[in-house]
């Protein structure tokens, strides 16, 4: 594996590998890797002959009061991860390498689908995101992006983006995958203390709850979305910021659990903000509960 700094370099890296005929993976991430990111290189490594991984803290999709200078760092322990993954190309750039001309005045916005959930609280976040992942795909010029459906809200963001662009890149969604105990994995877990890594369990049981519901003919959002509320509310640790039951694809709010719709939840749990979702496809009387994988699974296996 190389670790590679500057953007040209990058460039020509993946220019000399399209032209050897190699098909180019691009894993976007901003580091501190923990078996979900993993999970997403196995993922790229396997569907793509030249895998580059891209680190960078992106300033640009944080907002004033976030955590942007406290956000976790490990670079080598992230490149000896990347490593083991089998991982060609590891980007490091810094903020002036990604950004040499000052924060960029050309800005890629996905309306509505950007506006409610995790957009109502980080108003400036998913332009933050977007544009940097245009930038990622106009540097390497992958045939294959891979992102986790952990930030399912940005999942549909990118696909929408590069669906309406008509970027040649094929956006790829992995599996969520959770701790053990099924805390959906995060680098921002790193926050937590040991009583409100125990208290942000509560997220994960909620929604499980929440799928048993609907295993048990429950159909009515408002019905599983005041379950999920009622739960939270007794772990005095967890915030709830929002619950809500929207459309798989177009992020739009469902009354009736009908399709392919996803539970989503936000919640604050000490310095760290925490998401997470259950995916449920519900088709007449067959649902299909789909929570993710535990860490270190490859399969397409649920947690029970
Ligand atoms: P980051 O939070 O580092 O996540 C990088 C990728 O890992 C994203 O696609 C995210 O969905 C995926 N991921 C994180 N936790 C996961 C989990 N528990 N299971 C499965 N996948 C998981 O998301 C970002 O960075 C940034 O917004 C980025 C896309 C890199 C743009 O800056």
């Amino acid at each position: 594996m190389i670790v590679v700094e500057r953007v040209e370099e990058l460039r020509a890296r993946c220019d000399e590998a399209r032209g050897a005929g190699k098909s180019v993976g691009l894993v976007p991430t901003m580091g501190f890797f923990h078996a979900g990111h993993r999970s997403l290189m196995g993922a790229a490594r396997q569907a793509t002959d030249f895998l580059v991984v891209t680190l960078f803290v992106n300033p640009t999709q944080f907002g004033p009061n976030e955590d942007l200078a406290a956000y976790p760092r490990d670079l080598e322990g992230d490149a000896a991860a990347a490593e083991a993954e089998r991982v060609d190309v590891l980007f490091v750039p810094s903020v002036d390498e990604m950004y040499p001309h000052g924060a960029p005045r050309t800005v890629v916005h996905v309306a509505g689908l950007t506006e409610g959930l995790c957009g109502a609280a980080r108003p400036v976040h998913f332009d933050g995101v977007t544009t940097v992942v245009t930038k990622l795909f106009s540097i390497v010029g992958p045939s294959t992006a891979f992102f986790g459906r952990k930030d399912f809200q940005q999942l549909a963001v990118i696909r929408r983006m590069t669906a309406d662009l008509d970027l040649p890149v094929d956006v790829r969604g992995c599996p969520l995958v959770r701790e053990p105990d099924g805390v959906a994995m995060s680098s921002r877990n790193a926050y937590l203390d040991d009583d409100e890594r125990i208290a942000a369990r509560v997220l994960s049981r909620a929604l499980r709850e929440a799928g048993d519901r609907v295993l048990a003919g429950e159909r009515r959002s408002d019905v599983i979305e005041a379950g999920v509320r009622d739960l939270v509310a007794a772990q005095p640790l967890v915030a709830l910021e929002y619950v809500e039951v929207r459309d798989a694809r177009t992020l739009e709010p469902r009354d009736a659990l009908d399709g392919e719709v996803v539970l989503a939840v936000a919640a604050q749990v000490g310095r760290a903000r925490l998401i997470d979702n259950v995916v449920l496809r519900v088709d007449g009387s067959h649902v299909e509960v789909d929570l993710g994988v535990p860490a270190g699974e490859r399969g397409t296996r649920s947690v029970p």
